[in-house]
């Protein structure tokens, strides 16, 4: 019923010939794929020679951040507008190394997300708790408080534009994967309260994505789990193999 997504992240890495390199073979081995949405975030720098490649393929361009203002002396900021004409259909929000060090909060979040939205763009809005806060035992009162925040007031058409990804920072690049387990307990909360704020019909349709340190050898394990959708992909989608793997769980 919930179409799988997965998506890469790619940070900061990759030139934009080493980008073209990568789309280009992604393009090739990923052609047969018809059953999963496949996203790709490169670097803003070379996004506009990864629309080029990607054009009328299966895969879909994002970017790992927007502004929210349409334009502006905000120097160094990219807007939506500027993000669809340079090919993109998704950005990625709140990403928690933009929470952790660029100052995004949950405010900004939901601003960028209904300003995302506005230009047609789709979101993935991502939230996880840090190591501490899982060890103290808050886990589900972080999420309840990003959630509330985040996707506050959201309009009929900002919800359909909506996937949310839930990344634990423990996770991130550590090696350290959530167990199948530890992550379905956290996503089947998610979609809960993603209930009490929009409702069962739109909880049970709304795509979750698990990110931190998903890998071939354990995107099937997290993929079985009733309410994981997808994955969010960092360290593993660099590799052109490795990201295929994934998308072929
Ligand atoms: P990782 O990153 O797969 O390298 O853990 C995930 C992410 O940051 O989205």
């Amino acid at each position: 019923m919930r179409r799988p997504f997965i998506a890469g992240n790619w940070k900061m890495y990759k030139t934009n010939s080493e980008a073209e390199e990568t789309i280009r073979y992604l393009k090739d081995k990923l052609k047969e794929i018809e059953n999963v949405d496949i996203m790709i975030a490169p670097p803003y720098t070379a996004l506009t020679i990864a629309a080029g490649i990607t054009a009328g393929s299966n895969i879909y361009l994002g970017a790992q951040n927007v502004h929210y203002e349409n334009e502006g002396a905000y120097t160094g900021e990219i807007s939506p507008p500027m993000l669809v004409s340079a090919g993109c259909r998704y950005v990625i929000i709140g990403h928690s190394e933009r929470r952790q060090y660029f100052g995004c909060t949950d405010k900004d979040v939901n601003l960028r997300l209904k300003s995302a939205v506005r230009s047609g763009l789709k979101t993935v809005v991502c939230i996880g708790e840090k190591l501490e806060e899982r060890e103290s035992g808050k886990t589900f009162d972080i999420l309840s408080s990003q959630l509330s925040e985040s996707l506050k007031n959201l309009s009929e058409e900002e919800k359909n534009m909506l996937i949310v990804a839930y990344e634990p920072v423990w996770a991130i690049g550590t090696g350290k994967t959530a167990t199948p387990d530890i992550a379905e307990e956290a996503h089947k909360y998610i979609r809960g309260k993603i209930a009490d704020m929009y409702g069962r019909d739109f909880a049970s349709g709304v795509r979750i994505l698990y990110g931190g340190s998903v890998k071939p050898d354990n995107i099937r394990d997290l993929m079985a789990q009733d309410n994981i959708d997808g994955a969010l992909v960092g360290g593993a989608s660099l590799d052109a193999e490795s990201f295929s793997k994934i998308v072929n769980f």
